[in-house]
């Protein structure tokens, strides 16, 4: 394959898979061993315009990036009121943004509740003056990441503001396929997405339930879509975009070593250490976790882990927990590993 996959907009991505935003895990550290492992895209964690706008210290540090690595570099936004959104966008384009997107699906009942993320969904009007606004107030592409509806019957459908969008300049849209309603239960209805690609003269993205290189091969072969994102699908699996791009060129996918899984992790949490400083060995509480998820002793380990302050110490206890399970599998125990 030659040339960029898609464009987004000006915005040219070199391949189809996205690290879809997922709020308080995808900073800096996730999404640069994402980008490292071939990731065409990453999206920052939702960050408020409000609090952007204002240049709020903790909201500016959530843009954190090094454009060296994360080219093309996508901020999500999540506001309501559209020249907060603009003056938002314009400083996330300071800080390095090559797309800025809105945050129109986010069901999490603090951010409806105050009329944000999926709640534009029951409010047309309000979404139509904020894209305009953002439109207005960077050259970069804004893109949209919705789902199909807020409920059945309540407010608009994304198939109702497909053309508003389109209008008002929104250069592409991602959809994750479940209802406001039906939060993250039961599976994402992909036929959604490929009507909507149907349907759409912009790109379309799936986002939803993607775990493996196969399934996102799959998704974008059969339902019509520019890109698939992937998001927790790569909590600790880094490596998945690695494993989409060989599907996608026709290479043999190899699963992720133990020694990778390893190296990944330490390199994960000495990347949050870097980041965050001293509040990295809580974080990594719950990071690595992601990382020894199958390994043989691994609930001993999360068990010492989450009482640990220490990162050397976490560290130390992670490379135990693998050389174990390495052991263990020599001896003929658990090989369950090898399938991720
Ligand atoms: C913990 C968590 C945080 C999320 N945060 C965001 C977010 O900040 N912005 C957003 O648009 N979607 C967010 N999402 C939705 C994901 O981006 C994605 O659309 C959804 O999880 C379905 O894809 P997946 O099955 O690949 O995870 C979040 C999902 C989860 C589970």
């Amino acid at each position: 394959m030659t040339g960029p996959a898609l464009h987004i907009g000006d915005v040219a991505i070199d391949n189809p898979f996205i690290l879809a935003p997922l709020a308080g895990l995808t900073n800096w550290p996730f999404r640069r061993l994402a980008k490292e492992a071939g990731a065409g895209l990453t999206v920052s964690e939702m960050a408020s315009a409000t609090a952007l706008s204002f240049k709020g210290k903790a909201t500016l540090k959530m843009l954190d990036t090094d454009k060296s690595v994360e080219t093309p570099y996508c901020v999500q936004l999540f506001g309501k009121e559209p020249e907060r959104m603009a003056i938002a966008a314009q400083i996330a384009v300071e800080r390095g943004a090559d797309l800025i997107d809105l945050n129109m699906g986010c069901p999490a009942r603090k951010v409806i509740g105050s009329g944000h993320g999926s709640a534009l969904l029951k409010e047309p009007e309000t979404v139509r003056a904020i894209v305009r606004a953002m439109v207005k107030a960077v050259k970069v592409p804004i893109t949209v990441k919705t789902r199909p509806a807020f409920a059945p019957n309540v407010g608009a459908t994304v198939f109702d503001l497909l053309p508003m969008l389109v209008d008002e300049g929104v250069a592409a849209i991602t959809l994750h396929p479940r209802m406001t309603c039906e939060g993250f239960s039961g599976e994402a209805d992909w036929s959604v997405v490929a009507r909507l690609a149907e349907k759409s003269p912009i790109p379309i993205i799936g986002s939803g339930d993607v775990t493996t290189a196969d399934e996102a091969l799959h998704r974008l072969r059969n339902y019509g879509v520019a890109a698939v994102m992937i998001g927790r699908g790569a909590k600790g699996r880094p490596w998945l975009f690695r494993q989409c791009l060989a599907a996608w060129r026709g290479e043999e996918v190899t699963p992720a070593t133990l020694d990778e899984r390893l190296e990944t992790a330490i390199r994960h949490a000495r990347l949050l250490a870097e980041a965050v400083g001293g509040k990295a060995p809580y974080m990594l509480r719950t990071v690595l976790m992601w990382y020894t998820k199958s390994l043989h002793g691994a609930s001993e380990f999360r068990a010492r882990i989450c009482r640990e302050e220490n990162l050397e110490t976490q560290i130390s206890l992670l490379t135990e927990c693998v050389e174990r399970h390495k052991a263990a599998e020599a001896a003929g125990g658990n090989t369950a590993v090898h399938s991720i």
